[in-house]
């Protein structure tokens, strides 16, 4: 990433801020009204604001990072069963909470570790993105399916969404050539993340049904 300059750093600070000053309000306004408490919105809000500042802490951090000499050290060495269990996982659920869309995680280990080189926060901003995804195309079950091989991983999202045509697809996954083109930057992330990481990308839509979108990922 770029580094921050020093009106961009303002600003997220700014934001960080503001989004403090939002959730005290919810806060207080649940302290005033108890009922409040058990509204869903406001539980997702109160999620919503958890992530947005983490995100921006994720932004100034890896400004922090950036001034380093090996571009490729904001990847890190997992046990990759670890990494499921404390990260992957948990970060699904936490979407699960904030948006209505049933998400089913299945996992295949490996009876020995499996070690992988991620960065956490890119690998997090493309759930994000295949979520969002999902949830514009109207699906309301997303299943995740994390399957250990031998030699390599495979990680598999696949919605009941509206799908795409083929026609379609291929307009979508041609955008991100176009780089004047500021539609479409969700497949844009998850293919450029997925390219910096050695992952092998594919889609698969059909209209009506729903769509897969599929990550053979390698070993470190
Ligand atoms: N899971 C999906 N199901 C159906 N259509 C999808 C899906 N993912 C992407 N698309 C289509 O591809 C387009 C581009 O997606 P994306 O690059 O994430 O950009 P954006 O979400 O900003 O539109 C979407 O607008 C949608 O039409
Ligand atoms: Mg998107």
């Amino acid at each position: 990433m770029n580094s921050l300059n020093k009106k961009d750093k303002f600003i997220i600070h700014d934001l960080r801020n503001k989004i403090f000053q939002a959730k005290s309000c919810l806060e207080i306004a649940a302290d005033l009204s108890p009922y409040l408490t058990d509204n869903v919105w406001l539980e997702r809000s109160n999620v919503a604001t958890d992530q947005a500042h983490q995100l921006l802490e994720e932004l100034l951090l890896s400004n922090r990072n950036s001034g380093m000499p090996n571009e490729k050290s904001d990847k890190v060495t997992w046990n990759l069963q670890e990494y499921i269990q404390t990260h992957a996982k948990p970060d699904l659920e936490a979407l699960q909470r904030m948006y209505p869309i049933e998400i089913e995680v299945t996992c295949h280990y490996q009876p020995e570790a499996k070690y992988v080189c991620l960065n956490d926060s890119l690998i997090k901003r493309i759930k994000d993105n295949v979520v969002d995804n999902a949830i514009k195309a109207r699906a309301t079950n997303l299943s995740v399916d994390y399957d250990l091989k031998d030699d390599y991983y495979v990680v598999t999202f696949t919605d009941n969404g509206c799908g795409m045509t083929t026609e379609k697809l291929d307009k979508v996954l041609l955008k991100q050539f176009k780089k004047d083109d500021i539609h479409g930057l969700g497949t844009q992330f998850i293919s450029a993340t997925a390219k910096d990481h050695n992952f092998v990308l594919t889609y698969h839509s059909e209209l009506g049904i729903g769509t897969t979108v599929r990550f053979l990922c390698p070993y470190s």
